[in-house]
């Protein structure tokens, strides 16, 4: 896809993964509507915030409602937004549950069901979900936030089925650790130099939203070469 001209909806991007990709997404000049419950802190003539906690269906439905307002076309839709509690099964909240589940899958699904008619209807668009690597394995005290993830995966793999043929592209990422406020919830990991760089992760999407229209990049693994600094 020619990104210049084109239309991304990004969701949480505040911060991390989710504010690289949308600079990357305009210095190659797109417009970008922003999703999020916070403004952040781009500044750019075609960067549009949109108040929205995509935990609330109705949010998320009125956000597109101002979006088709002022464009017909949304091309890219990155599904960014989430975040992590971590601990034995046992001892998490049934809050933690919920707000992980509602942010990293409902979230998806509201997303998608508001730009997928009008894709459809473009024969035109391309969808990236933010999965994990926890998305591909089990890992102890995190069974919580890899199911959520694993919920992206089977979420994106079967999307990506139903809609290809309308000429809709369907991309899950699945980043190793990237050195964000991910981990703020976490007490065991602290961001570091040797993680991988949110603005990393932003540039394997905007390489995939560039490749050519005829083929697309269904599963994007990334990782950290060296995640305990070099040689170790
Ligand atoms: N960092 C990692 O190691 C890592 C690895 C693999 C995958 N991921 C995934 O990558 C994505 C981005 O994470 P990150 O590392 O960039 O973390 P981050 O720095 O904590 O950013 C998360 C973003 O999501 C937004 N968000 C959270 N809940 C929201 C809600 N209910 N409504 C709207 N926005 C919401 C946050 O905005 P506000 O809090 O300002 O509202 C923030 O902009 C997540 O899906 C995460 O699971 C991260």
């Amino acid at each position: 896809m020619e990104l210049k001209g084109k239309t991304a909806v990004i969701t949480g991007i505040s911060k991390g993964i989710g504010e690289a990709v949308s600079k990357q997404l305009l210095d190659k000049g797109c417009y970008v509507f922003g999703l999020g419950r916070n403004a952040g802190s781009i500044q750019h003539p075609n960067f549009h915030f949109i108040s929205c906690n995509i935990r609330n269906s109705a949010d998320v439905a009125n956000a597109f409602i101002q979006i088709y307002a002022k464009i017909e076309e949304v091309h890219i839709m990155i599904n960014n937004a989430g975040l992590g509690y971590f601990g034995n099964l046992e001892d998490m909240p049934e809050h933690e549950w919920d707000e992980m589940f509602q942010t990293n899958v409902n979230g998806i699904f509201y997303c998608c069901k508001a730009v997928l008619p009008q894709m459809k209807k473009s024969a035109y668009g391309h969808i990236i979900n933010i999965a994990s690597t926890a998305a591909l394995e089990g890992m102890p005290m995190v069974s919580a936030y890899c199911a959520t993830k694993w919920a992206v995966k089977g979420l994106s793999e079967s999307l990506f089925r139903e809609v290809r043929s309308f000429g809709i592209k369907v991309t899950c990422v699945y980043p190793g650790s990237t050195k964000t406020d991910f981990f703020r919830n976490s007490p065991g990991i602290k961001p570091h130099d040797y993680m991988l760089m949110p603005e990393d992760v932003a540039l394997t999407m905007v390489q995939a939203l560039e490749m050519p229209d005829n083929f697309h990049t269904v599963n994007l693994e990334i990782r950290p070469l060296q995640p305990k600094g070099p040689g170790k």
